[in-house]
């Protein structure tokens, strides 16, 4: 079963900041899952929430700053002060860090609350000059915005997030259409996914920190968990 930082080393280091990230761009994991949003001036930052205010010293919608006003305030006195002085990262800045690194890049594509229209264009972008195509998934709980990356990028695997009990997941994969599950983690375990994990559709599951959790979702058949915890998952199951 393969480990996924769950927005970078999250559970040592402040979320979706470039300390998570150097820290698991430096362990044997198989992948980094990251969250995008688009700001007033079009940009792309990773940031989990619509928001700024649980993750920084900011209030307000990513939507509604500019990137220069984003990049004044403080990302990281939040979780410890030692991370005083991180800055809300760009898509760029992230996926400069894993340049030299074979790890997986799960993008989560965050325009389930807010549209972002232009959106996953730009991201596909960004992916197409770096030439990172076989690295990338692309996932989001707004269905639309990975089947419209489907349709620009074929190439590109996606996979459909959910947070539900699913009923005949597989007629609706295929109908989307997206490559993989991306379920919390509890709804993996049901009856209804079996067909799922007898197609070899991927299940990765979110968000598991418990071994022995863990255990159990590889004993049902998840190709891969997002985890809080890369370095003392990674022990157990990469
Ligand atoms: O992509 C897996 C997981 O990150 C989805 O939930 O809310 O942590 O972005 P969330
Ligand atoms: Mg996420």
């Amino acid at each position: 079963m393969n480990v996924f930082a769950h927005r970078g080393a999250s559970g040592n280091f402040p979320e979706n900041t470039l300390s998570s990230f150097r820290e698991a761009a430096r362990l044997p994991i198989y992948g980094v899952e990251f969250d995008v949003h688009m700001t007033a001036d079009g940009e792309l930052v990773v940031i989990h929430d619509e928001s700024i205010d649980r993750t920084s010293n900011g209030h307000g919608y990513v939507k509604d700053m500019t990137l220069d006003e984003l990049k004044l305030y403080d990302y990281g006195s939040w979780f410890a002060p030692e991370f005083a002085g991180e800055t809300i990262p760009t898509l760029d800045e992230v996926l400069d860090i894993f340049a030299q690194t074979e790890h997986k890049l799960n993008i989560e594509l965050k325009s389930d609350i807010f549209p972002y229209e232009g959106m996953v264009e730009k991201v596909l972008a960004i992916i197409s000059d770096r030439q990172i195509e076989s690295r990338v998934i692309l996932s989001s709980f707004d269905h639309g915005a990975i089947q419209m990356a489907k349709q620009l990028a074929p190439q590109i695997e996606t996979g459909a997030l959910f947070m539900e009990v699913l009923v005949n997941p597989l007629d609706y994969l295929q109908n989307l259409p997206a490559d993989a599950l991306h379920l919390f983690f509890p709804t993996a375990v049901r009856p209804s996914l079996r067909e799922v994990y007898e197609a070899g559709v991927p299940v990765r599951t979110f968000t598991v920190n418990d071994e022995n959790y863990a255990q159990m979702l590889k004993h049902s058949g998840v190709e891969s968990i997002f985890t809080d915890y890369p370095e003392r998952m990674s022990v157990l199951f990469s």
